[in-house]
């Protein structure tokens, strides 16, 4: 059995525990986080885990709260701790509370190997993001046992970590880095000298006599040519990073009584491909664990991180979802579009096929099916309560709907089924249904965490889904008017003079406002409208006012 033995120099600690107030590491909304999410995969894998409304979150090693604050944001009766070893990120997380007027947040200055003196109530959701493999051995112990100790009995934890064997191809970039910056101590100097490194290992000749060695270099400081000071100093060249293979963290979690739950939410998208290779290939559903089906996933794919869902050891759990999750209380979600002539075919058996803006697609000829995904595109980013949405559906299919056949009923909850299995970018699951507004919506706002990162000047904002959405000066403008109360009207005049000043140019799609002062107003107005729609689209908007 795998274990964790705790030697560590404390001068290696030391630099670890000191590092991140020299090198803050700011964190942001990670999506499969939320308890949304954690909640919902919880559910489908035969837990009954908190509700998302009202339970209780503790993040270790949470920063600056950047992942945390904006679910404390969405969810004003749930409650949220934090504990992180830098003072000035937890600092600067406090700075954020006050000024979101948060009053269910608790952010602790502390070593988490000190929980027992830290904490005192039991959490349904712990979130460790980006922090096991950066910690020593005895961290890592500390956080596997806070875990047992302190999740209620259908708790879950997240447990992001860097995997081998992905992690063995990056090593040999870190050593060299290590080694490079070996005899400078202080981490701004140390990532200057990096960064010429890397430039300089970005530009070496192939000339047909590159080792697999020099490639994997080469291929490693491009990769890190584009990424930040923060994640070059902190996974390249921190004293402490210890990737370790999925089937040992596992083992070492069982020691904890912990038991792999499954892989968090959307997590393994990047693997399904390497699934379909691997079957009948390497693994074989009916003679091994889904641990080792996991392992050889990474092996083959060469897999360098994950996200894990952990649970206590006796909890009764399910390896995948059935059609029964739909008598459960399921919303649904989706933004798949068809192009069609007339809403006929939807009633023919004519195949339609559906898009979505990442690429993935699906086809269907049954004709509730179809209906259904118009239904709940109408509704985006809405969730909305399945029966209502097969409801909508039928009354597309028919003027009079007296009661829908339970065979079709049947040939949907399954086309659903695989469609989410596939791809959740298809048909999203919710037992939480986040409180957006629409573009109609009289009086909407900004979800109050991205107004307090507009009010930064920050231009990826985090929305009520925990998504991290990018957005333009021209959309943070739009926001910041909402935010101040003004109406449609007073956006688009503020915009018109924007316009004649010069600050704005060209439409979305890049078409210049030209013509009379009337045209220009009427362009401004279809451009308001147009991205008024895609804020609302992108769940940045809620109703009223703040969702605090
Ligand atoms: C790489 S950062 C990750 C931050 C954030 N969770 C994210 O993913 O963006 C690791 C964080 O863990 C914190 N940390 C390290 N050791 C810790 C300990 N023993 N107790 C509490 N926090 C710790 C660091 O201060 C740092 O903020």
């Amino acid at each position: 059995m795998a274990t964790l033995d705790v030697p560590q120099t404390l001068e290696r600690f030391r630099v670890a525990q000191t590092s991140y107030d020299t090198i803050p590491y700011p964190s942001y909304a990670t999506t499969a986080t939320h308890p949304l999410y954690l909640h919902l995969v919880g559910r489908l894998h035969g837990l009954t885990p908190a509700a998302v409304e009202t339970c209780t979150v503790l993040e270790i090693g949470c920063s600056d709260g950047g992942n945390l604050l904006p679910m404390a944001c969405a969810l004003p009766d749930a409650t949220f701790t934090g504990i992180d070893l830098s003072a000035v990120e937890i600092t600067r997380g406090e700075q954020s509370v006050a000024a979101l007027g948060l009053d269910n947040v608790t952010l602790i200055h502390g070593d988490i190997c000190d929980y027992a003196t830290l904490l005192d109530t039991p959490f349904d959701y712990v979130i460790v993001h980006g922090v096991f493999s950066w910690v020593p051995r005895h961290v890592q112990q500390a956080i596997l046992s806070l875990c047992q100790d302190y999740l209620t009995p259908n708790g879950i934890a997240f447990i992001s970590y860097n995997t081998l064997p992905g992690w063995h191809h990056f090593n040999i970039m870190r050593d060299f880095l290590k080694f490079h910056t070996r005899n400078i101590a202080e981490p701004t100097a140390q990532i200057a000298l990096a960064r010429d490194l890397l430039a300089k290992l970005s530009f070496v000749e192939d000339a047909g006599v590159l080792t697999a060695h020099q490639s994997a270099l080469r291929q490693a400081a491009r990769l890190l040519e584009d990424q930040t000071d923060t994640y070059l100093f902190h996974d390249f060249m921190e004293t402490v990073n210890d990737p370790m293979y999925f089937k040992d963290f596992v083992e070492i979690a069982e020691g904890y009584e912990l038991q792999y739950l499954a892989n968090a939410y959307n997590s393994d998208r990047l693997q399904k491909h390497v699934a379909d290779q691997s079957h009948g290939v390497f693994f074989d559903e009916n003679t091994q664990s889904v641990i080792e089906q996991e392992q050889y996933l990474d092996l083959f794919g060469g897999n360098a991180f994950r996200q894990t869902l952990l649970c206590h050891a006796n909890a009764v759990t399910k390896p995948t979802p059935t059609v029964d999750e739909f008598e459960t209380g399921l919303c649904l979600a989706s933004n798949v579009r068809a192009e069609f002539e007339s809403e006929i075919v939807l009633r023919d058996a004519t195949r339609v096929t559906f898009d979505h803006s990442s690429g993935a697609s699906i086809g269907s000829a049954h004709p509730l099916t179809k209906a259904l995904f118009v239904a709940l595109q109408s509704q985006w980013p809405r969730p909305i309560p399945f029966m209502d949405a097969v409801d909508a559906a039928a009354k597309m299919l028919s003027d009079n709907v007296i009661d829908i056949d339970p065979d079709d009923l049947q040939i949907l909850k399954t086309n659903l089924l695989q469609a989410f299995q596939h791809d959740t970018n298809l048909v999203e699951f919710h037992y939480w249904v986040y409180p957006v507004a629409s573009a109609q919506t009289k009086q909407s706002a900004p979800f109050a965490y991205a107004d307090l990162q507009l009010a930064r000047g920050e231009r990826l904002l985090a929305n009520v889904r925990h998504e991290l959405v990018e957005i333009d000066d021209v959309d943070a403008e739009i926001l910041q008017r909402l935010a101040a109360g003004l109406d449609d009207d007073e956006i688009c005049q503020h915009l018109f003079e924007w316009v004649k000043a010069g600050r704005f140019l060209t439409t979305h799609d890049d078409q210049v406002f030209e013509g009379s002062a009337a045209q220009i107003k009427t362009a401004v107005r279809a451009e308001m409208v147009f991205r008024k729609q895609r804020l609302a689209q992108n769940a940045l908007l809620v109703n009223g006012g703040h969702t605090k």
